[in-house]
Order: structure tokens, then sequence, then C-alpha cells
């Protein structure tokens, strides 16, 4: 792509710039746009008739919409791409009956222990590739596959090959060989406090250079509010941001904590009481839903209407691993949202860019404004309502990331 594009003939442009004269709410909707893309970043934003005069000149190439949609691409703000093998079986043992439980993960860890650097590479390469061509533009990837401080390191090494938004997460369950550690006698909050003195000391020393965030599994069957807590502590004291998964297999202390360390996000949030949504509301952590492990284990989908009427900001991302949710598609996501979860299709697809946005603290990213990077979709659709009315349809039809095309 040259140093300068011009995307004309759009026929609905969502910028999430709410502004007068555009409609659409947060969506900040402009009918028949165009966008001047210069240098990776987004320059002008209008309608196509008053597009600058200068861009007609001969450096700037012009790529037609046709009159379809254009909207910012999506921000994924939790997946958990960097494992091996898969859980097919498991999945399919729910489907008929099973109950999704945190132990499961332990399968993947095993399983990525098990593969080399490069195979988890080519995997995630793929899942790369995966990602854009479904739209998502940023995307952020945590550890917690790999649970001694050698794997850990691997996978937060790895993740950073890809994307900075790499969050280390050791605290995910304890692994195998501290619950069968006899000093323990199996007790699982005993194995777990020793397992968090590692998290805390040597893993986070060996992943912290790679890692943007901390995060913690706050539930039961993983850690405890107090063992999260210090996992969280000790990652913000060497400089990393907060991000939490609490109350996602039920109600638990994982949002109270969250809020109280200002953390950016707190990531599945099913099961909340009325203190939850309060304290949320009355924060600057942002909830973030997964549709795609409910849809995927069963559970009850998250209440996003009684958030956003709350005031509790929401974001929508595909929280994409082999146990709980294994698709990445945000476009799925904002299906499931906007059929099971109260959200309008509006809501849904500003949850999952400007919302993803706001969960990793980017102000550079999820809306469509001169001075941000020039990230855009373009559907092959008229109205981003398409997303939510076509579900499992690929709408994606041209991706560009900084400005230049990756799908
Ligand atoms: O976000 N909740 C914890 N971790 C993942 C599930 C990981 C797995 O089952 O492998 C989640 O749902
Ligand atoms: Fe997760």
């Amino acid at each position: 792509m040259p140093r300068a594009t011009l995307i004309t003939n759009i026929g609905e442009l969502v910028t999430n710039d709410e502004q007068p004269g555009r409609d659409g709410g947060l969506l900040g909707i402009v009918r028949d746009a165009a966008v001047l893309i210069d240098d990776g970043l987004v320059t002008w934003v209008g309608r196509a008739a008053d597009a600058p005069a200068q861009t007609a000149d001969a450096g700037v190439e012009l790529l037609d919409a046709g009159g379809r949609a254009v909207i910012p691409g999506f921000v994924d703000s939790h997946t958990h791409l960097v494992f091996g093998g898969d859980r097919a079986e498991e999945f399919a043992a729910r489907m008929a009956g099973n109950r999704y439980e945190a132990g499961g993960i332990r399968s993947t860890v095993a399983a990525t222990r098990a593969a080399t650097d490069d195979e988890l590479r080519a995997r995630l390469a793929g899942f790369v590739a995966e990602l854009h061509a479904q739209g998502t533009t940023t995307f952020e990837i945590k550890s917690g596959y790999g649970l001694s401080v050698a794997d850990e390191q691997r996978l937060v090494r790895l993740a950073r090959e890809v994307t900075e938004e790499v969050t280390f997460l050791g605290a995910h369950v304890v692994p195998f060989e501290f619950r069968e550690d006899p000093r323990f006698d199996r007790d699982q909050a005993a194995a777990g406090d020793a397992y968090v003195d590692v998290v805390i000391g040597e893993m986070l020393a060996a992943c912290a250079p790679y890692s943007r965030w901390v995060d913690a599994f706050c539930e039961r069957g993983a850690f405890t509010a107090e063992q999260s807590r210090r996992v969280l502590e000790a990652g913000a004291a060497a400089g990393l941001g907060v991000r939490v998964h609490g109350n996602q297999l039920g109600e638990g202390e994982g949002v109270r904590l969250a809020v109280e360390l200002g953390a950016a996000s707190v990531d599945h949030c099913t099961f909340l009481s009325e203190a939850d949504v309060a304290a949320l509301a009355s924060s600057d952590t942002v909830a973030t839903l997964l549709p795609g492990v409910e849809f995927s284990t069963r559970q009850p989908y998250p209440d996003a209407r009684r958030l956003i009427d709350a005031g509790v900001t929401v974001a929508l991302a595909s929280d994409c691993n082999p146990g709980s949710s294994f698709t990445s598609s945000m476009p799925f996501c904002i299906a499931v949202a906007v059929r099971d979860m109260g959200m309008t299709p509006a809501e849904a697809l500003w949850a999952s860019t400007a919302g993803g946005a706001l969960a990793m603290r980017r102000g550079d990213v999820g809306a469509i404004r001169p001075g941000l990077r020039a990230d855009l979709v373009e559907l092959d659709a008229p109205s981003h309502l398409h997303l939510a009315y076509r579900p499992g349809v690929p709408l994606v039809r041209r991706v560009i990331v900084g400005g230049v095309a990756r799908a």
C-alpha cells in the first residue's frame, strides 16, 4: 500500500466518535463517507463529498468501498493463544452433559510443555492469520499453559513476537507438581500458596520483561482472593498493569479485588452480586464479557444489559483457548451477545472495538478518528447490523492494520 490511501464510497462508516451530525449514538456513524490514511494513521474522516482536494493527487491510492460498511478493527482484549494440543473430546463430553471445570487447563499444560518453540510459533502464526481474516486488528495474548518458570517465560516470549499486549498468567491454576507435593497433602490452598511464592518470585522476574499485564484466575478450583491479590500486587510492583479472571463459575471476590486494585479489566463477570455491579459502575475497571465461554460450556450468559444499564463499561472478547472457548471470531461473539445477552447491535460492536481498547487502556485503537492507528475493516454488508443479523457468515471483506492490508 502507498503512503497515503483514500477509502471512498463508504455507505456506512462506524467511527466510534460521537459528534454533532453523526448518528448511531456511540458509534458516530457517517454515511456516504471517506477516510484518508497517511503513514499508518487516519488523517481525515468525513463525507466523501467533502474529502480534501489534495487526495486527487497521483500519489494517493483510491479504494472504493462500493457502498459497503466500514468499521474500526476489532480489539480482542482476552485470548490464550499459545498452547499445544486441543480439547475437542472434553468439548464433546460437555455437550453430552459434563460440567466445565478449571482443572481441564492442566491437560493443555501437559501438551504445551511437550511442544517445541517452533511448533507453538507455527500454531500462533495460524491464529494470527485467523484473527486478521475475521477483522481483529489488536489482540492480547495470555500465558498460563506453561506454569513453570521456563515454560511461562517461553509463552510470554513467543506471544511477544506477535503482539505488544502480553499478559503474564502464571496464576492460571496450580500445576500438578505442586498439587501432588506430599508436603501439602494435596491440600489445594496450601499447594496454591507454595506455587504463588514461585509465581511472584522467580516466574514474575522471568516473565515481566516480555509482559505488559499481570492476570490471576480468582475462582474456586484456581486461586483464592488472597492468593490472587499477592500475584496481582507483585505484578503491579513490577510495573505491570492489572487484569483479573473473575466471577466465571460462581459469585466470588474477583470483581471486588479487580476494582480495589484499579484493574483495567475484570473478565468473565458471569455471576455478579448487586454490590459487584455497583462497584464496577463506580470504577474505571471494564467488565469484559466472553460469550464464547458460555456458548461452549453451557453456562448461563452474563447479563450485559444489567451492567450497561447500571453504567458499567462493557467490552466483548473471544477468550480464544482450547478449553472454554475455542473461537477467535469477534463477529460470532457479537451475534451471541445480541441474541442472548441483551446487547443492541450497536452496543456489541462498540464493546468489541472501543470497549476492548478501554480494557487494554489503549488510546490509539478502537475508533476511526484522525491521529489514531489506521485499523479498519470493510464488511461485505451495507450496515454493521449484519454482524449480528447474519451469524456465521464471513462478512469481513478487507482488513487494514496500521494502514497496511492484512486480509
Ligand atoms: O478464561 N478461566 C480460566 N481460563 C480460561 C480457560 C482455560 C481453559 O479451560 O483451558 C478462560 O475461560
Ligand atoms: Fe481467559
